[in-house]
């Protein structure tokens, strides 16, 4: 088989409180187990500058045009530090939200579908993700999880704090991409969750991928 120039790139998208983060743990584990080298990312942040950027958008007060500016600016930075070095090496990079978290949050969210579009095509342009995996759920429960963990830890930022309405449109942007996403019902107990994940990866990925055969040629 041809081997790949290039590692895979897979973006996990959903709105606050559908699972991301440990259904980004199982699809790590999961490849990791079938041979692949993973490297995991966030958005926002993901880069050291990009992570200084982090802070800004979720602590200080700014507007809509630099919200959606900032998100760009740090998703720039990621690709060209992070995302772009690994997929070299091909690693397969996998990043807690996207370049759909914008269309959705920013396009949606704060109105500004076209802008959004605009800057998308001048920072993502050659670097899409291969799979975009998406993690759906209601609003209702999605608002039931956040306060939940908000509870728990204090852990809630300004973009959670969002009326009901902003969340709404946001739900709406990520589905009117739904053609793009391999969807995951999150709704399901966590547990049946992940074997949709690992079924998803064993259909996939394995178990003869050329990115494997090459790491265990050149082991042997
Ligand atoms: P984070 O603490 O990483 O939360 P989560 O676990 O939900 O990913 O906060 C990121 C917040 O930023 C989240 O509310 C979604 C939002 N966001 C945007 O509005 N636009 C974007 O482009 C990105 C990447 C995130």
């Amino acid at each position: 088989m041809k081997k790949p120039v290039k590692g895979i790139f897979i973006s996990i998208e959903g709105i606050d409180g559908s699972g991301k983060t440990s259904a980004l743990n199982t699809l790590k584990a999961r490849l990791s187990y079938h041979g692949f080298f993973v490297h995991t990312t966030r958005e926002p942040g993901g880069s050291p500058l990009g992570e200084k950027i982090r802070e800004l958008i979720l602590n200080e007060k700014m507007s809509a045009r630099t919200e959606l500016l900032l998100f760009n600016a740090g998703r720039s930075d990621h690709i060209e530090v992070t995302i772009q070095q690994h997929l070299e090496q091909r690693h397969v990079v996998i990043s807690d939200r996207f370049m759909d978290s914008s269309y959705a949050y920013q396009g949606f969210g704060r109105g500004m579908e076209e802008e959004a579009l605009i800057l998308e095509e001048m920072v993502v342009n050659n670097d899409y993700p291969d799979y975009t995996l998406y993690f759906k759920i209601s609003i209702g429960e999605s608002v039931k999880r956040v306060n939940k963990r908000g509870n728990v830890t204090g852990d809630i930022n300004r973009l959670d704090k969002e009326t009901l309405d902003f969340k709404e449109r946001v739900l709406e942007g990520y589905t009117k991409r739904e053609h793009r996403y391999v969807i995951f019902d999150a709704e399901k107990d966590i547990v049946d969750v992940h074997s949709d994940i690992i079924n998803w990866v064993d259909n996939v990925f394995a178990p003869a991928h050329p990115l494997i055969e090459e790491e265990t040629e050149q082991k042997e």
